[in-house]
This record gives C-alpha cells, structure tokens and sequence, in this order.
C-alpha cells in the first residue's frame, strides 16, 4: 500500500501512527491537517516528509506561499527533505510554473532514487548476510523500496536470504511497528529485538552489516538519524561490523560543515511515558528527555551509500565527489 497517494489533485495518506494493527488511509483537506500529519508522524521518515510537504505546500497554499512554507517547515527541523521540497515548490511557483508539476516531479524522483540507493547497497551485502537495522527506512519512509531497507527489499525481490534483526526503536517504536510490518510484508526473515539487545545479537555472531536511513548529512559527513543510532555505531565499531548510512545526496547540507550544527528535534515527554503503554510509565512531575535523533559522528561510519554512489572517508572528499 502507498504511503503518500496523490489522485484527482486530492491528497490522501496511509496514518502510520496507526500502523501495523490499523490501515487507514485519511485525506488531507488543509494546511493544517498536513502540518498535524507531519508533526504527529501520520506521515515520517526523512524522505516521505519531503514528498508530502512538496504535495502540501503545492495545493494548499492560500496565496501566501512563503507564510505556509514556514509553517511547514516548523513542523520538523531536523530532515533537510522537508525544506529541500518546499523550497522547489516556492521556486517553481515564483518562476510561474505549477507548483503541483513539481511535487509530484519530487515524487517521481524519490522512487527513482530509492532504487538507485538499494542497488548501491546490495551491492555490499552477500546472500545469507544477517542484517541490523533501527528505526524504519522502508518504503513507508520514502517511496517504494525505501533507503535504509531497501537493499534488503530488493535483495528479498532478488531471492537473497536475509536474517533481519529489528531494533524496536524507543520511543516511538517505529522499528516494531513499522519496519517488521514491512519486512513481514516483503517475504524477509525478521525477528525483532528491543534496542538494548543490539550488543547481544552482535557479540553472538549474528549480525554481518547495519544499514540506517539518514536526515540530515554534514558536509563532513557526521550524520543525523533515528535517537539511539549513534549508540548503534559505536557497538558495531567495536565488534568490527561494516555501519552502513543510506540516503538520497540531497539528505547531504554542506553548508552545514559538521553535526554540531544540525537541529535535534525535541518532542513531548507524553511519548516516552504515556504512549503505548496501558498506564503510565512514570510519574507525572517525572521529568523526560526526548530527542528525536542524535548525531553520529563520521568516523564511526563505514560508508554513505547515495543514490550518486558510494561515499567511504574522508566524506569531505568524497561526499562532494558525488556531485560531479
Ligand atoms: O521520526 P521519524 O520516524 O520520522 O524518523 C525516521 C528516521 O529516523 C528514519 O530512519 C530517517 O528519517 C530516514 S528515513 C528513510
């Protein structure tokens, strides 16, 4: 099932906070109902984002485009996805074209370079290889086959057997809800694990490869991803696992030159004690910290695998090379 569905100029969506027990599809009639979607994560993942608020902007401006645009925008700080599409459909609006051509020119593209991504990654992974992954980089994420997963999806397509381990991804648990939802889809082995167990899955032999999808990429290629990626990487560094960051060369901001500059996301502290959870977590006056992602820094990085190519350090180097 799409996750971002375009049809007679009416945008509809798959709410992916209902996910995986409910699949309802829900259409967005304002700008407002689409900047609720993307701040409640009806609609997430970095590229998904992207596409979705390209459409948003493009049908529901009002006339006052720059003003909807920041209102956009302020729903996520951290993916460049989202500023990178409105800014194209401010472009093309002011250059009199239709702004409705160029979302769904985006979206056209992200397909495009979902595929591009997945062939990249394959080509590093051998068949049987046991798989980390975190959060969720599907297709729910993007548009078919996704960056994060897809070399999986793809190499499932393909017949590779694959053995996924599926981080649940505190808190929001996009990991079990909607990255096992996928895999299970796909046809893919898939066992699902609480974040906490990534050490033990690792230290036992089972894991050859992580592969992560990415928000927002520094010109010297320290990364913004899912919270509790970094932690990730730093164990896969230590039991010598290739950490793999999957994403479109237009996740790369180099005009941002490290992660220190890159906005972390901070969300309601309801998430980590009251959502999915019968009674609360914690008590009310508890106080909690909830950072949507965290940096992971370069040099814990094995390779950025783009729809352009492979990035391997220095990323300073090789990040730009890609443009060419
Ligand atoms: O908060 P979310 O669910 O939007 O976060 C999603 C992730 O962290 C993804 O892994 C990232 O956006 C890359 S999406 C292909």
């Amino acid at each position: 099932m799409d996750n971002i569905i375009f049809e007679n100029n009416r945008l509809f969506i798959l709410d992916q906070s209902k996910l995986p027990n409910e699949e309802i599809v829900i259409e967005m009639k304002s700008l407002e109902d689409c900047y609720d979607a993307i701040l409640r994560l009806k609609v997430r993942g970095a590229p998904a984002i992207g596409i979705f608020a390209g459409y948003s902007l493009a049908l529901f401006h009002g006339g006052n485009i720059e003003k909807a645009k920041e209102y956009l925008d302020s729903a996520r700080p951290t993916a460049v996805n989202l500023t990178y599409a409105t800014s194209r459909i401010l472009k093309s609006y002011r250059g009199g074209k239709n702004p409705v051509e160029e979302a769904v020119a985006i979206h056209n593209e992200d397909k495009n370079t979902c595929f591009k991504i997945s062939e990249y990654g394959l080509s590093l992974l051998k068949d049987g290889d046991g798989i980390l992954t975190h959060c969720n980089a599907g297709a729910l994420a993007a548009s078919k086959y996704g960056t994060g997963l897809g070399p999986i999806i793809l190499g499932t397509e393909k017949g590779y057997k694959f053995h996924i381990y599926c981080d649940e991804t505190r808190p929001l648990l996009q990991g079990a809800r909607l990255t096992s939802y996928e895999l299970e889809k796909s046809g893919a082995d898939v066992t699902l694990i609480c974040d906490d167990m990534a050490s033990y899955v690792m230290k036992k032999g089972l894991i050859n490869a992580v592969l992560v999808g990415c928000d927002r990429v520094a010109a010297n290629g320290d990364t913004a991803n899912k919270i509790g990626t970094s932690g990730v990487a730093v164990l896969a560094r230590y039991y010598g696992i290739p950490f793999y960051v999957l994403g479109p060369l237009s996740t790369v901001d180099f005009n941002t030159p490290d992660g220190d500059g890159i906005v972390i996301e901070e969300r309601d502290a309801d998430e980590i004690k009251n959502m999915y959870f019968e009674k609360p977590s914690a008590l009310p006056q508890t106080k909690c910290l909830n950072p949507a992602f965290d940096v992971t820094d370069n040099s814990l990085i094995t390779a950025i695998i783009t729809d352009r190519g492979i990035a391997r350090p220095p990323y300073e180097i090789s990040l730009k090379e890609l443009l060419k």
